[in-house]
């Protein structure tokens, strides 16, 4: 498939532009700087963008792309310093400058070229740079400039070599997604068959090449990722997948009737049930940290699913729902990005389970996951719940996991759940939910002096987890909330809403 590959040099877009890339349906991925020449000609991309870093091109240090890469013949998109790095290659000058340029400017285009042939003469355009060029390598011509920036976007037009010193992948780049879409058709003849539909036919056959006859089980969760994996395997193996559901007691309420309800009626493959609630429930206790607690589940997950192959017959494979950006923030990629937190199904499961892993949408983004689940029929009520972690409510309840401050999480998340669509806003947030930890305060429940938990209520509004906001909620709603939880959960005596975003707060508290 025509493809464009970004090799990522520690920029915090570099992601983005991926996006942006796919947004026009051409298939991109995001791949570390130093990428083997290797790979990329088995890869074959169409072409390749370097994008921007933190680092500077004159020092000796500095992330470099193997140099062969300048001779592949494949057309080439430096964005700042990627622009740096094509201008330092051929033999021009880069320095530090007196201003650093950062924000909005005007580009003021001189030479269309292909790359700019459908954008006006004149936009803006994001900056964020201390680094420019000085004096340019031969045989490249200027496209467009600035106020600051005499070379703010440069070319070989014969070597098909461009450099872009703004960043046209955020959106206060007017026309950004525009450029992107000429370098990628026009320069690089990528042709935009990247869709949701082939997404489908080509995994869909995928797995039939790859599993055989052989039987694969899914975990499922109810959530949109396992639930679209199993949607695949159901039609592609349809009998010789399993799923299992487990109930591992950290459930938001009634969430197994609800889950195991819907599979039933959607998937011709079989869903067992497994009530592991006392299991994992046990391992955890006395267990604080949130990590630990983590890989406890992790590894009580494991446990199960070996106990379901033991009973359920051979299975050789085990599905998962790892999604493109567990992938990089995990640092499974490679490349730049950090771990942040382990999200317990990047990395695989033991190697003791004896299954290969197998996880059909590693490459794709969230969004693109909600349209493949659309495509294949997956019921509205899982297209609209919020995502729930995997440990569930533990990473919800802050110091041990205890019977009674499950029971609380569990009956005041509920609660803001109900008022939330009570108000019509449950679809509007991103996620909702009350937790739970040690800290007491004094209240007074009938004539009576109680010495409650406090709970937490937090809801957030975001696009992709990476980044979220606190919600406004208007206070007659946080209000009702409040009333309803001290009044109907039991040894509840105060409510608070939490105020902070992510970053610095992530979503979950554990
Ligand atoms: P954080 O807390 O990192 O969460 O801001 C980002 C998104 O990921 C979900 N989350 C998890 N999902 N296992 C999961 O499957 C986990 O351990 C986990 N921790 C957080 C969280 O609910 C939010 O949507």
């Amino acid at each position: 498939m025509d493809n464009i590959v970004v090799l990522d040099f520690g920029s915090q877009y570099s992601n983005l532009i991926c996006r942006r890339i796919r947004d026009i349906n051409v298939y991109c991925e995001l791949l570390p700087f130093n990428t083997s020449i290797k790979e990329l000609q088995q890869i074959r991309p169409n072409g390749i963008i370097f994008s921007g870093g933190p680092a500077s091109v004159y020092f000796n240090d500095s992330p470099k792309p193997d140099k062969e890469i300048f001779e592949l013949g494949i057309p080439i998109l430096g964005i700042c310093y990627g622009h740096q790095l094509i201008i330092d290659h051929f033999g021009g000058k880069v320095k530090k400058t007196s201003t650093r340029e950062y924000g909005r400017a005007d580009l003021i285009i001189d030479n269309k070229g292909d790359l700019f042939s459908t954008i006006d003469s004149k936009i803006k355009c994001w900056m964020s740079h201390g680094d420019a060029a000085e004096n340019l390598p031969e045989g490249f011509e200027i496209l467009g400039h600035t106020e600051n920036s005499f070379s703010a976007a440069i070319a070989n037009q014969e070597k098909r070599l461009y450099g872009i010193q703004f960043h046209p992948e955020v959106v206060h780049t007017e026309n950004g997604s525009e450029i992107l879409k000429n370098f990628s058709q026009k320069i690089c003849r990528a042709k935009p068959s990247w869709n949701m539909e082939s997404f489908i036919e080509s995994t869909i056959e995928a797995i039939q090449q790859r599993v055989g006859n052989e039987k694969v089980l899914c975990a499922v969760s109810g959530g949109i990722d396992s639930t679209t994996v199993a949607a695949l395997f159901d039609k592609a193996i349809g009998k010789n997948l399993k799923c299992v559901f487990v109930n591992h007691g950290l459930l938001r309420e009634d969430e197994e009737v609800l889950v195991t309800g819907l599979f039933k009626d959607y998937l011709q493959s079989e869903v067992i049930y497994v009530n592991a609630e006392k299991q994992f429930l046990q391992k955890l206790k006395g267990v604080c940290n949130p990590e630990i607690k983590r890989s406890v589940i992790g590894e009580e997950f494991a446990k199960v699913f070996m106990d379901v192959v033991k009973k359920n017959g051979h299975f050789q494979w085990l599905a998962q729902g790892t999604l493109y950006p567990d992938v990089i923030e995990s640092g499974v990629s490679k490349g730049p990005a950090s771990a942040i937190k382990t999200h317990h199904n990047v990395g695989g499961m033991p190697k003791w389970l004896n299954l290969k892993t197998i996880e059909p949408l590693r490459t794709l983004y969230k969004d693109e996951v909600k349209r493949v689940a659309k495509l294949l029929g997956v019921p509205n009520e899982f297209l609209q719940r919020h995502p729930f972690p995997g440990p569930g409510l533990a990473v919800r309840i802050i110091g041990e996991v205890t019977p009674e401050k499950i029971r609380i999480a569990r009956h005041a998340s509920k609660i803001v759940e109900d008022e939330l669509n009570a108000a019509g806003l449950y679809h509007k947030v991103w996620q909702a939910y009350a937790l739970v930890g040690d800290d007491r305060a004094v209240g007074v429940l009938g004539d009576q002096r109680i010495y409650g938990h406090i709970a937490t209520i937090k809801i957030v509004e975001s696009i992709d987890a990476m980044t979220a906001d606190w919600t406004r909620l208007p206070y007659e709603i946080i209000g009702k909330m409040s009333d309803r939880i001290t009044n109907e959960v039991e040894d509840v005596s105060w409510v608070t809403y939490a105020v902070s975003s992510k970053p610095p707060a992530t979503i979950e508290p554990q």
